[in-house]
């Protein structure tokens, strides 16, 4: 197991490439089970990340092989009567519950394994069931599996509207799904993340019929089958707003390119609150930050709300805030599992229900702390790029997940961050950069 050595303190400075999303290409790569015995789904600009081969690796239980080269990953449907998506491979990543949509459109059947909860919620997938039980599905928990029998697989009006608002992989099982249903699906209250956005222009390039993308209303004239193609996955928002926060807490000057800022409106919203200059261009981002923030109260919400996953890192920021700010986290009540360890740092926050009241500091000081998630240890990293002296982040496996060679890629910005194995007796090998 590795970790995280950050030497803080340092600017930042230069030019970084944004990789493809990792929530994009996951329902993109799934979508190759709508595909006919021989055909082929190509995807260009693919992160190489945990996930993605962890999805792979699911998709070749299910009959496609799965080539790479280079950011170029091609599926290749070789066998289409699997339908099975086994607990050992599910545990690893929720995300696997994309095959679901997709195995019930094509293969008229599915028996994919639920996904457990995680440490940023509970995270139950009743939308999913919801919304492809409307469709006709018949659709059951069976021993920790859902079971599902799509033989009367029909176009209806689906509601996808949960207590913390739409779901995002549950309207794209529920797409997934209904382009191959005979008839007319009506997906009300969808969800319009850009990554949901994306999967609809796949498919349609696929030869489905979808129109309202983008919009809470979805609109999908089922066809009879659809047809292989190449796309491309588009910039990973979290990760260039990831470096946007590295950039601000270490006064730096950095451009960050190959991005989306029209996919970001609501942090780059967030950096003027805070009063950190930031430019932007069709497909890059310029953060200049003097090291002085303004305190900014933000609420997550669903997209084009301000992103939960960008929740952690922005409480880094606001960590070193001149005054109080408050963070409501309104996707996953519980998603606070950075609090303690920012605390451990200096920071001066305080839990209420599900805010977050930051105290800004002036400085954070380095420690030894722990990641619990994805987007809790980017928080980590951030704070540590800051902080005074050295921070340890144990258990990196998880910021491998969803950002690939972030060490390297940081230190290309000047920045001092070295991975060590941590050896079971716990003798340090350290690694240079
Ligand atoms: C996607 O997860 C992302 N994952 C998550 O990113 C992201 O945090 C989340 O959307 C919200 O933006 C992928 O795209 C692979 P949801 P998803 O269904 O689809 C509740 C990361 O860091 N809900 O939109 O699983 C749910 O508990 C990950 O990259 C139900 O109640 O999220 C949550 O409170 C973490 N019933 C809310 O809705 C359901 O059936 C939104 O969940 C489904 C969801």
């Amino acid at each position: 197991m590795d970790k995280f050595v950050i030497e803080g303190g340092r600017q930042l400075q230069g030019a970084i490439q944004v990789n493809g999303a990792k929530n994009a290409a996951l329902p993109m790569m799934a979508a190759s089970l709508l595909l006919e015995q021989g055909d082929r789904l190509v995807l260009r600009n693919v992160p190489n990340l945990v996930d993605i081969r962890t999805m792979g690796t699911l998709l070749g239980k299910l009959g496609v092989r799965v080539t790479r080269n280079r950011d170029v990953m091609t599926m290749h449907v070789t066998d289409d009567t699997p339908v099975i998506a086994p607990y050992e491979i599910v545990k690893k990543m929720r995300a696997s519950i994309c095959v679901l949509g997709p195995l019930v459109g094509r293969r008229r059947a599915a028996k994919v394994s639920q996904p457990g909860g995680c440490v940023i919620g509970v995270r139950p997938v009743d939308l999913h069931v919801r919304g492809l039980a409307d469709l006709g599905v018949e659709i059951a928990m069976k021993r920790g599996y859902l079971e599902a029998d799509a033989s009367n697989l029909k176009g209806r009006t689906v509601y996808l509207g949960g207590a913390y608002g739409p779901s995002v992989t549950g309207t794209q099982n529920v797409l997934m799904a209904a382009v191959l249903a005979e008839g007319t699906t009506l997906i009300e209250c969808a969800a319009c993340e850009p990554e949901v956005q994306a999967l609809a222009e796949l498919l349609n390039g696929m030869g489905a019929r979808i129109e309202g993308i983008g919009s809470p209303r979805l609109t999908v004239q089922g066809v009879s089958h659809l047809h292989g193609t190449k796309a491309a996955v588009i910039p990973d928002r979290i990760e260039a707003a990831t470096f946007m926060a590295a950039a601000a807490v270490t006064r730096g000057n950095v451009r960050i390119n190959k991005c989306r800022p029209d996919h970001m409106i609501a942090p780059l919203e967030s950096f003027r609150m805070a009063g950190i200059e930031t430019e932007s261009g069709e497909d890059w981002i310029d953060v200049h930050s003097t090291g002085s923030f303004k305190p900014v109260d933000i609420t997550t919400l669903p997209y084009p709300g301000f992103p939960t996953d960008f929740q952690a890192q922005f409480m880094a920021v606001m960590s070193l805030g001149s005054g109080i700010s408050v963070i409501t986290e309104k996707i996953y009540p519980d998603r606070f599992m950075h609090v303690p360890e920012l605390t451990r740092m200096g920071a001066k926050i305080r839990k209420e229900g599900t805010c977050a009241i930051i105290a800004g500091v002036d400085q954070l000081t380095g420690a030894e702390v722990m990641a619990s998630d994805l987007r809790a240890s980017a928080g980590l990293v951030v704070a540590g790029m800051a902080a005074e002296g050295f921070t340890e982040i144990h258990r990196v496996y998880h910021i491998d997940r969803g950002y690939q060679n972030l060490e390297r890629r940081l230190c290309d910005l000047g920045a001092r961050v070295s991975r060590v194995s941590e050896k079971k007796d716990n003798t340090y090998i350290r690694e240079a950069v």
